[in-house]
């Protein structure tokens, strides 16, 4: 018989028994219906988002992240031009577009290689703690655990903030051999207490000074909740602690290990702020809290708290709802938390009544790894900008969305071997770091349109919201930035000569 007839007969076997199966199976309904041709429907549905990615969605409409927020982070990353030709495609006077308003007389400090950009303020020095130090850079990469991240993804963040001389935060997840690669960390403990806890999952104080003297802690920050699932215990299945995660965090290997939705070492803010101090007090180190916005009476209590006993953080740092997260429920994602905007400016308000802004370090985070929306940030208070999503597209993340399923295909939320070899830790640190110093470039340009030399001098009444068409209001206005907001005249002139000087 000929080769073509046995190879169609061969193919007639298979579909008739792909027809046979899909008709008995009792699962599906269409392919019961529609035998064979109900897989047609399946592999379209599930390759449409992707083909809608790459060929019929538009520069500004995809979520988390557009594809022109996307190229902008790959080609700052490559370190190739990232300008865009011919003009804007957005409609530019309605959706909340931002503008910042330029100044007839930019400044013309110039810029330094890596464009440093240090935080106007000093972490840890209105408490004296023994360890206070100034960020040499405004922007560092946000929270993300060893387990939730590669091995090799946080090796490449460590590396690449080194390179970038920004901060790198642990994550909930203790610190592993990965975080020692030169860069400085803020050290992050949850309800898991991983790297501080003791057999039972209680907190730890020794071991929490043991694990910071293990490793380059610059900071320590006891997380509250995170915007994108804030409320909310997790589980780590028992397969997922092996013995080199089980190391980092201090738990036995293989065993299942459950995080509450809240803290046992505290129960309120006074027991918050006893925390604080006891940890400070311990490692001398800048201590703080990073936290998502929820119910109000919260940050109206822990200002006057502060206020009154006159210690508490170091720093505070607010995660909007739209932030990121290796896994959480829709219902939590979507809907649990204010947004940054309107979260950063009810929890900040509080503190600048009462004087103490000037004294804690601000942090923010949520969607904030852009030029524009960074300064926007800085200007309604912000002294830190936390990123995490776009280092994960500095890294090569294509946003396919699959943190939470162990298939990542670039590498960066898997721990599947052949996945992970793909990303190479020694060119994504390079990428990282050019990503890094690519904002902060930005940032600085931004700055120096609006006739200032850093972005903390950029006030709420410099950057403008366009709510609907003809109707636009100042970021002062529409999020209530209190003008005592503004960096303090002492801050002013420290910075305005720290830029001098950094950029020589
Ligand atoms: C994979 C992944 C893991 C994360 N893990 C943590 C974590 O351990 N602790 C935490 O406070 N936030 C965690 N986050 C939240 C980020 O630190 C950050 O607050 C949030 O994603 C907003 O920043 P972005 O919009 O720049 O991503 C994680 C986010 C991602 C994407």
């Amino acid at each position: 018989m000929a080769l073509w007839l046995i190879s169609l007969l061969i193919v007639v076997a298979l579909v008739v028994c792909v027809a046979i199966y899909d008709i008995v199976q009792p699962k599906d309904p269409v392919l019961r219906t529609f035998p064979v041709v109900g897989h047609f429907r399946k592999a379209l549905s599930s390759s449409g988002p992707k083909l809608r990615q790459y060929i019929v969605a538009a520069n500004d409409e995809e979520r988390p992240f557009s594809r022109d927020q996307r190229r902008w982070v790959y080609d700052t990353s490559d370190k190739q031009s990232s300008y865009f030709g011919f003009g804007t495609d957005n409609t530019i006077d309605r959706d909340s577009h931002l503008i910042v308003k330029h100044s007839a007389f930019p400044d013309m400090t110039p810029i330094g290689e890596n464009a440093p950009l240090p935080c106007a303020k000093i972490l840890g020095e209105w408490r004296n703690r023994p360890h206070a130090f100034r960020p040499e850079s405004m922007v560092y990469v946000s929270a993300m655990s060893y387990g939730s991240l590669s091995a090799r993804a946080v090796e490449a963040i460590n590396r690449g903030c080194d390179i970038a001389s920004a901060l790198h935060n642990t994550g909930e997840g203790g610190i592993a051999d990965h975080h020692r690669h030169g860069a400085g960390l803020i050290y992050q403990l949850g309800t898991g207490y991983f790297g501080c806890r003791n057999a039972d999952g209680t907190f730890s104080l020794d071991r929490l000074v043991e694990t910071v003297a293990s490793a380059n802690v610059l900071a320590i920050e006891v997380k509250l909740s995170q915007g994108a699932k804030p409320g909310l215990g997790g589980v780590l299945p028992g397969k997922k602690v092996t013995p080199e995660i089980a190391a980092a965090r201090g738990l036995p290997v293989g065993k299942t290990v459950y995080s509450p939705n809240r803290h046992s070492a505290f129960h309120d803010v006074d027991g918050l702020i006893d925390m604080l101090e006891s940890i400070a007090n311990a490692t001398g180190k800048p201590v703080g809290i990073k936290s998502a916005v929820g119910q109000h009476e919260f940050w109206q209590e822990l200002a006057s708290r502060v206020d009154s006993r006159n210690m508490g953080p170091d720093f505070i740092t607010i995660d909007g709802g739209e932030g990121g997260t290796g896994a959480a429920p829709l219902a939590f994602s979507d809907h649990v938390s204010l947004p940054f905007r309107a979260a950063f400016a009810r929890a900040h308000r509080p503190f600048v009544e009462r004087g103490l802004d000037d004294r804690i370090v601000f942090g923010g985070s949520g969607r904030l790894g852009f030029p524009a929306e960074a300064l926007l940030a800085v200007a309604m208070g912000v002294d830190m900008i936390g990123v995490a999503r776009e280092p994960m597209l500095a890294l090569g993340c294509i946003q396919a969305q699959r943190c939470h399923d162990g298939h990542c295909p670039t590498g960066i939320t898997t721990h599947n071997k052949w996945l992970v070899r793909g990303l190479d830790p020694t060119d994504k640190a390079t990428r990282l770091a050019n990503y890094l110093v690519g904002l902060r470039s930005e940032m600085i340009k931004l700055s120096h349109a609006c006739g200032v030399p850093h972005p903390s001098l950029v006030t709420a009444d410099m950057v403008e919201l366009f709510e609907e068409p003809h109707r636009s209001a100042t970021a002062r206005s529409l999020y209530d930035v209190h003008d005592r907001a503004d960096l303090s005249a002492e801050h002013e002139v420290a910075i305005r000569s720290l830029m001098t000087a950094r950029q020589d």
